[in-house]
């Protein structure tokens, strides 16, 4: 099949992933799995995370530097990889770029309509994305009469970052944030930060086996697969090797090794001062 010229322009063009450090990886390790002839370029701002106890003003500053730093690289779509981020401020980023731009909430929130049977949901996110109440409203605008309980856990990132996840005291804190969800009884909860799925075993642990996990990543990736084919955006060249690139803004040791872990694959990471 002959392709145009426009589809050979894109065929060239990444998308673009950000995050406040390692864990929008999830998002690039399924778009990864979906969409493997699609180029990827990773920004992650992990000298300045966490995101979660910034202001909304501040967040979005820095997604901003990180928007601009990829649109030199000539994206054709963006994906707020970050929870804290999203909340922040999606509108404020779709309005400033040319190019599509997807959150992780709407798809979030269309992942856990579709898993839930009895309309009780529980969300967990960082102390911005709950007090936002993005996933509320979000959830709430596609149906009037759920039950929805949200929960800050601003200690889960500190867990997995010190590599705590395993550990009693993880446990404990676990337990602490999530016994109230159970007690409304949810079936279905949202794993609304980039780090909660890196903790999917202990989350599960204390919450029992009947209620679902949402993770968002798998729904970004079919969402960016609806986007690129809907507008004739995706790669039609066939590559045998995945091709992504990722950048940081802290040192890239951590992050590589963090990274790899998470993808299942050595990574290279580079350096990139934002300001
Ligand atoms: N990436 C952030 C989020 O999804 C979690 C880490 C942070 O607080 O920066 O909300």
């Amino acid at each position: 099949m002959a392709l145009t010229g426009e589809q050979i322009i894109n065929a060239h063009r990444a998308i673009g992933v950000i995050d406040s450090g390692v864990g929008g990886l999830t998002v690039v390790h399924e778009i990864n799995r979906r969409l493997p002839r699609e180029r990827i370029i990773y920004f992650g701002d992990t000298a300045r995370m966490p995101y979660g106890p910034r202001s909304y003003e501040e967040v979005r500053r820095f997604t901003f530097e990180m928007i601009e730093f990829l649109r030199h690289q000539e994206i054709k779509l963006l994906v707020i990889a970050c929870n804290s981020a999203t909340a922040a401020g999606l509108s404020y980023y779709q309005a400033a770029c040319e190019q599509p731009v997807l959150g992780v909430i709407e798809p979030g929130v269309r992942a856990a309509l579709a898993k839930s049977e009895s309309g009780r949901i529980g969300v967990i996110g960082t102390v911005g994305t709950i007090n936002s109440s993005e996933y509320e409203k979000a959830l709430r605008k596609k149906n009037g009469s759920l039950h929805i309980a949200c929960k800050a856990c601003p200690l889960f990132v500190l867990l997995v970052e010190n590599n705590l996840v395993d550990t009693p005291e993880a446990k404990k804190v676990a337990h602490e944030y999530l016994d109230p969800l159970v007690k409304e009884q949810i079936d279905s909860l949202i794993l609304g930060c980039t780090h909660y799925p890196m903790m999917e075993n202990l989350i599960q642990k204390v919450v029992g086996p009947s209620v679902n996990l949402i993770n968002s990543a798998e729904q970004i990736a079919l969402e960016v697969e609806a986007i690129l084919t809907s507008s004739g955006m995706s790669n039609p060249l066939d590559s045998d090797k995945l091709r992504c690139r990722f950048f940081v803004s802290g040192s890239p040791d951590t992050f590589e090794e963090v990274g790899a872990k998470l993808l299942q694959r050595e990574i290279k990471a580079y350096q990139v001062k934002l300001t």
